[in-house]
């Protein structure tokens, strides 16, 4: 069996219920994976839900003062994320008419939107063939893989991304995307994994050398 074919079947078997995989559209979708970042999905749960309750569509968050923006994400960190998301909502709402860029190249354009959440949005909401590359895809690929690339470069996203399109059914991108994700926050985890009860357990390279814990290789910080 191919690999996606392994991974697709574990997740539709393991995932956590989450509301921003019940819709395809961006809005939510964009929201979800701005706090996301950084940040577990416990923690940033009761953020998605009070913006989206708050600020039901992208024009309520762009009339809204950035001080209320700033005073809902308290809590969550990194401050500027909510700036971009206030400025980029205020773009989409009145530049855009309040429609998304359908597609990742043109979604990379907009403020606060990077490689990371152009490819979520753009495979999440309209099923473009892009992979994500976050921390989990690095520990997922470079462990099946034995990939020794330090993750820290700038280049080891290229090559991640470019693994990572191999292995995606191009006929569905979101749910791959979804599942290695899901996948590296639920069994493939930073420490003690448990490769015993891993359904790649025996094509994982790095569990047949044992090199498990050494994998991803993070160098600089
Ligand atoms: N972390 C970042 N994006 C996520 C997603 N779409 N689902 C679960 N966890 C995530």
């Amino acid at each position: 069996m191919k690999f996606h074919n392994i991974l697709i079947k574990w997740y539709l078997q393991n995932k956590r219920d989450l509301p921003w995989r019940k819709t395809t559209d961006p809005y939510p979708i964009w929201l979800s994976e701005i706090m996301l970042q950084q940040t577990r999905v416990a923690q940033g749960m009761p953020y998605f839900l009070a913006f989206t309750t708050t600020f039901p569509t992208v024009f309520d968050l762009a009339k809204a003062e950035e001080e209320q923006v700033l005073k809902l994400w308290q809590g969550l960190g990194y401050y500027s994320r909510a700036r971009n998301l206030h400025k980029t909502a205020q773009t989409i709402a009145f530049d855009r008419n309040g429609i998304f860029p359908d597609n990742y190249t043109e979604l990379l354009k907009l403020k606060g939107i990077g490689e990371y959440t152009a490819a979520a949005i753009a495979s999440f909401s309209y099923n473009e063939c892009v992979p994500v590359v976050d921390g989990n895809v690095f520990r997922v690929l470079s462990r099946y893989f034995d990939v020794e690339t330090d993750i820290a470069q700038a280049s080891a996203k290229k090559e991640f991304a470019a693994l990572a399109f191999e292995l995606m059914p191009k006929e569905n991108p979101a749910l791959f995307n979804q599942a290695i994700m899901e996948f590296g926050a639920l069994q493939c985890v930073p420490k003690n994994p448990n490769c015993t009860e891993c359904v790649f357990a025996t094509s994982c390279a790095a569990l047949q050398k044992k090199k498990v814990h050494l994998l991803p290789v993070k160098l600089k910080k």
